[in-house]
């Protein structure tokens, strides 16, 4: 095993759509660990996204503009690839709740067996949003429900202009 990196360099990888406050707790508290931290979203996503890749890296970059060590970036095919290209050796991932866990222990263990030198880290989400995911978020905004308070400001402004086209999936 390689030793320490002098600097230690995180990914923080997701689909982001949209960055809810559950993510920005979760960057917080990484960016406080790591020297940095790079937040990455999935470009070959096969869900369908309510945002594109373009529209979230700039939400991101707009919510994490306080934070000085943290990046945004994007990225196709392994993360693990993605992960040694951008020199990291962490993966950063939230576990809200025990439901989450399998999904994550597969995937860490996935990663672990491509490229064992890229340890995944959790963190136990913030109890104040484990109840929160993108997902729903889109289905009570859709549904007329208030969102504020779930995600940050400049998201839900987004969310409001982006009405119609939640509108027009829910009527399918
Ligand atoms: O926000 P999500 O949907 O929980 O993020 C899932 C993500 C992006 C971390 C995962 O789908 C991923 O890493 N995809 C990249 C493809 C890959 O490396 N697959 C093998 C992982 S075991």
């Amino acid at each position: 095993m390689p030793p320490k990196p002098p600097n230690v360099i995180a990914i923080y990888p997701g689909s982001f759509d949209p960055i809810t406050n559950g993510h920005l707790d979760l960057v917080q508290r990484g960016a406080r660990m790591f020297d940095t931290l790079v937040v990455s979203i999935l470009r070959n996503d096969s869900k369908l996204p309510l945002f594109s890749v373009e529209e979230r890296v700039d939400m991101l970059r707009e919510v994490v503009h306080p934070y000085s060590n943290v990046e945004v970036d994007s990225f196709d095919g392994l993360l693990v690839d993605h992960a040694a290209a951008r020199s990291a050796t962490v993966l950063l991932r939230g576990i809200r709740a025990i439901s989450d866990y399998e999904y994550e222990l597969q995937m860490a263990l996935m990663n672990r067996r491509l490229r064992p030198e890229i340890e995944t880290v959790f963190m136990m989400a913030n109890e104040a949003y484990s109840f929160i995911s993108s997902r729903l978020v889109k289905e009570v905004f859709g549904l007329g429900g208030n969102i504020s308070g779930l995600v940050p400001p400049s998201v839900e402004s987004r969310m409001h202009d982006r009405m119609p086209t939640i509108k027009q999936r829910e009527d399918r």
